[in-house]
């Protein structure tokens, strides 16, 4: 059933990062990510702005994704594309290219379930990674989604928990701003965090009605208010003590989506725990699932950085597999904002 030598181009151009991968079977050979720096002037991705910049982005960014991997188009096997979720403006110029050059080159077209791809980024053949074994349980945690995910294969996923209301990315990004950093904030509050005491702040941890459900939103309110009655006191309280209260916020975070796959792994016995998404670049949250290998015995997989925020290379893996499966599309395919598994 393998076939040898497949080249794929994949297209990811679900939010606000335009980027294309060229894999080789599930090795990839180049994974080019043209960001939108226009964003951070208005603290958060502005859909207009960002299917306008995916339409410059998407043609020289294939062209540089081709040249870096080597590969000329006339080899590629298939494209694969995001189909959702996402924003329907950024989706749809990534579908229609995609689309395009499937019909132009005469290549079969395959779909790819954004979230699924986070996971499947695991699977990209890599000497310094291990790839999970099924069943496990997957914490993917991004700017939009916050779930855990029970992995039965690559294509048969179970959402087990999710957030009632703000996914983890956005308690990040929106604490952030509270602060004053710029946007995206969860890479700054990460950055700051390194040099600040994690215990000197307390913030709550919420409630929710299923063990494995997610609620941040009280966080974030915990957070603003916590920082207007301190500002009270002293105009420059943020100003000092940033580092510890990036430190604080970050600490609090990764102790909820801890106590939360403890509480999966008890409900189902799987002790092979993988992290995906966005979040997952954070250095709190990999560390703390590297201390819960040591203290108790899980096997746990770390996406590698450049496959954790959104990237080609990991809807490219997916194609991969769907490729294997024969798993096609018809040309007249639309996009999908909101997509399940
Ligand atoms: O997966 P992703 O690139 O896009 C979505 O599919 O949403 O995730 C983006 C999210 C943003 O909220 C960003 O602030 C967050 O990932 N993020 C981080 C870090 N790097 C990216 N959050 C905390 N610490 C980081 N180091
Ligand atoms: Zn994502």
């Amino acid at each position: 059933m393998k076939n040898k030598s497949i080249y794929i181009l994949a297209i990811e151009s679900s939010c606000d990062d335009t980027s294309v991968a060229v894999l080789y079977n599930d090795k990839v050979l180049s994974n080019v990510v043209a960001g939108q720096k226009i964003h951070s002037q208005y603290g958060g991705v502005v859909p207009e702005l960002a299917s306008r910049a995916h339409q410059q982005n998407i043609v020289p960014t294939v062209h540089e994704a081709l040249k870096q991997a080597n590969v000329d188009k006339k080899e590629l096997r298939a494209i694969a594309f995001t189909k959702g979720p996402g924003l329907l403006g950024s989706l749809l110029v990534g579908t229609s290219f995609a689309k395009s050059m499937a019909l132009a080159l005469n290549i079969p077209l395959i779909s790819v379930n954004h979230m699924q791809a986070h996971i499947l980024a695991h699977f990209i053949d890599d000497e310094k990674q291990h790839k999970p074994s099924f069943p496990f349980l997957c914490l993917t945690i991004s700017g939009g989604h916050t779930q855990i995910v029970l992995v039965k294969d690559y294509f048969s996923m179970e959402i087990i928990g999710q957030t009632i209301d703000d996914a983890v990315g956005e308690a990040f990004d929106k604490s952030a701003k509270i602060l004053g950093l710029p946007y995206p904030g969860g890479p700054f509050i990460d950055k700051y965090s390194q040099l600040g005491n994690p215990k000197s702040f307390e913030f709550p941890h919420p409630k929710t009605k299923d063990p494995l459900d997610f609620s941040f939103s009280g966080l974030k309110t915990a957070i603003l208010y916590f920082i207007r009655d301190r500002e009270k006191e002293n105009e420059d309280f943020v100003k000092n003590n940033l580092n510890d209260i990036c430190a604080s916020i970050q600490y609090t975070i990764t102790l909820i989506l801890m106590e939360k796959l403890k509480i999966a792994v008890k409900e189902t016995g799987i002790t092979n725990i993988a992290i995906a998404g966005g979040v997952s670049a954070n250095s709190g949250i990999r560390k703390a699932l590297g201390d819960a290998k040591i203290n108790y015995g899980w096997h746990t997989y770390i996406p590698k950085f450049e496959y954790t925020t959104d990237n080609a290379a990991m809807i490219g893996i997916a194609g991969y597999y769907k490729f294997l499966n024969k798993n096609f599309e018809n040309i007249s395919i639309s996009a999908k904002a909101r997509l399940k598994f």
